[in-house]
């Protein structure tokens, strides 16, 4: 499609899962929306039949967002992503057919890097633990040697994928006299006092904490399998905040059985949500919330408005203020010899 803007007055928007009465109030303004809000996300069947007549999509993690589900849809010009990840959309796809895909960077990567170093926290300091032990009542005499912790001032936070998230993390650890180093694409200078490391070999031979923050792509699936947890410390505690398929899940359970790593804390897993009898599930030394690292108020309200302004501005045929493919798309508008 070329990016041309629609003569429509009205447009049609479909938001996948409940959202704040305010990004709906606001979308209702300029859009027809029906918003599915049950329990359950749809559906593939589900989200076909629902996404046909739309202009907009305002999708979350739990969409697979194909080929077929932007084939269903003629008019769909704008599929906006709730969060800053959207390996779940098929973006070389929507690029193909002209369809802009958006996310929501920036507002969320304090509230993520917070949740994060309160993993790496509770992981350190048995919080969890600790309060399932008081619950269970289990609570006796004081006990010098009970429930002992890792120190985290002055430890070393190997930190993998040095962006946005990342980097909050990296200032959280200067609090806490951590020495950061990290491994990225990229060597990055202006993140002060993190030190930048070759390989991941080296990080993770080196750290005491290991904070994932890569993106999911090809290249990061399973970036963390046996072989990676071999090469890290015993005492070392991995932090999974980005996607749940960047760890092998199997390889991890052996690892913390096997006493090859010392703890793990993990806001994403593979799959979503996590079975309730996984078997990750039976360690003390593994922290499972669920995907809840963006989950204040101020950052998800935030992030729904910037769906609203992505779709708002896709519907009426711009580019979205947040858009992960316009070089794409400008690129093929070329090549086919239409203005971008
Ligand atoms: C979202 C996230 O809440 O931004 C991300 O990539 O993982 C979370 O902030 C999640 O994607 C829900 O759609």
């Amino acid at each position: 499609m070329s990016y041309d803007a629609s003569s429509n007055s009205r447009y049609e928007v479909l938001i996948t899962r409940r959202t704040f009465p305010e990004a709906a109030a606001r979308m209702r303004e300029v859009a027809d929306v029906r918003i599915l809000d049950g329990e359950e996300p749809p559906t593939n069947e589900e989200l076909r039949e629902a996404v046909r007549d739309m202009d907009g999509l305002y999708s979350h993690i739990v969409d697979d967002v194909s080929a077929g589900i932007m084939d269903a849809a003629p008019n769909l010009k704008v599929i906006a992503e709730f969060g800053v990840g959207y390996d779940n959309v098929d973006a070389a796809a929507a690029s193909e057919r002209g369809i802009a895909v958006a996310n929501t960077p920036g507002v969320l990567s304090e509230t993520t890097a917070d949740e994060a170093f309160g993993l790496l926290l509770a992981a350190a300091r048995r919080v969890c633990e600790g309060d399932r032990y008081v619950r269970g009542g289990h609570w006796g005499p004081f006990d010098p040697l009970g429930l002992l912790g890792t120190d985290i001032h002055h430890a070393t936070l190997g930190i993998v994928g040095l962006g946005r998230i990342g980097s909050e993390v990296a200032k959280r650890a200067g609090g806490f006299d951590m020495q950061v180093i990290y491994h990225n694409r990229h060597r990055r200078d202006d993140v002060l006092d993190a030190e930048y490391v070759g390989t991941l070999d080296e990080l993770l031979g080196r750290s005491d904490f290991v904070s994932l923050h890569c993106p999911l792509t090809a290249e990061t699936r399973h970036l963390m399998g046996p072989e990676q947890f071999r090469q890290m410390k015993r005492s070392a505690i991995l932090v999974n905040t980005t996607r749940g398929p960047v760890v092998d899940q199997k390889a991890l359970y052996e690892a913390l059985v096997a006493g090859e790593i010392s703890a793990a804390a993990l806001d994403v897993t593979d799959p979503e949500p996590m079975a309730a009898d996984d078997p990750l599930l039976t360690l003390e030394n593994c922290i499972v919330v669920p995907h809840v690292a963006s989950a204040t108020v101020g950052t998800r309200m935030k992030m729904a408005m910037m769906c609203v302004d992505n779709v708002l501005a896709g519907v009426e045929g711009r580019f979205p203020p947040h858009c992960v493919n316009r070089a794409e798309i400008e690129g093929r508008s070329r090549l086919e010899g239409k203005s971008a």
